[in-house]
């Protein structure tokens, strides 16, 4: 159990500052979270952006895939680590098949917001959810898009592969980042891309881009909390860095982590794709 209140060094983060930290060039880090412990850790770490990712079927309920995550799970874990964390600006991942079209999406959404205690949502792919985009930005729903290695396709792709190789993909990937852009999301999630096709769309872009696996020159870095101390199970993908390695407490991989993030060293080459 965590014990008691710590002062808050700086103020809370807000969507605007996302971009303002772009235009800054002041790296943003990022980790997921889904209980008050660990939110509450990524927090005293000064870690900006906390996700409640649907990466919670597999690392926390154990399952193959993202795909069984419900909105009332997110919601649940978002409420947690709402009491954990006071000044990192969270996210709420929309689950697999929670957005559908517009209409539903907003439905949705709105839970996570009100209920789950979030302030953005993230909502994964392009093409359709493009419209969904556009819908919840329109009605106050601040969003975070995800491209690249989209989880919740495991199905249709065949398995957890990097995207964006060649250049037709790495051109429709550009084209779909900025149509989430021009639809209003406010934040772009890269996973699992080329270093040098995560460098183009971040050029491309007003928004911060926060990589994963997609090399340093994102505007940002997410990794799953897990990961970073080293407790995940299976294969560790390439993207991967165990921050407790050679510290005794997690608060110090978390401060690691960050540091490492601010200061531009992670990733390194060993943790990024080529093209
Ligand atoms: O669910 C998740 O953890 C994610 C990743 C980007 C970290 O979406």
């Amino acid at each position: 159990m965590y014990a008691g209140s710590t002062e808050t060094r700086s103020p809370p983060i807000t969507v605007p500052m996302l971009r303002q930290f772009k235009q800054e060039g002041r790296r943003i880090s990022a980790l997921t979270a889904y209980d008050a412990s660990f939110a509450r850790l990524a927090d005293d770490a000064d870690v900006d952006v906390i996700l409640v990712g649907d990466s919670l079927g597999m690392v926390v309920h154990g399952k193959r895939s993202t795909l069984a995550v419900t909105v009332d799970d997110i919601v649940y874990h978002g409420r947690a680590v709402a009491r954990g964390s006071r000044r990192a600006l969270r996210i709420a991942d929309m689950p697999y098949a929670s957005y559908p079209d517009p209409r539903t999406a907003f439905t949705h959404a709105a839970r996570l917001i009100a209920e789950g205690e979030c302030a953005m949502v993230k909502l994964e792919g392009a093409g359709p959810v493009i419209e969904s985009i556009r819908y919840l930005v329109e009605r106050e729903v601040p969003v975070c898009a995800h491209l690249g290695l989209t989880p919740q396709s495991v199905l249709r792709l065949g398995g957890y592969k990097v995207q964006g190789r060649g250049e037709a993909a790495a051109s429709a990937l550009r084209d779909a980042a900025r149509a989430a852009q021009d639809a209003g999301a406010e934040l772009l999630v890269l996973e699992c891309v080329p270093s040098a096709v995560a460098a183009a769309v971040r050029s491309d872009l007003e928004i911060p881009v926060i990589g994963i696996g997609a090399g340093a020159q994102c505007d940002g870095q997410i990794l799953v909390c897990y990961d970073v101390i080293g407790i995940s199970a299976g294969r560790r993908p390439r993207f991967v860095k165990n921050f407790l390695s050679g510290r005794d407490a997690v608060i110090d991989a978390f401060r690691q982590y960050v540091a490492e993030v601010r200061a531009g060293e992670f990733p390194a080459a060993e943790h990024e794709y080529a093209q």
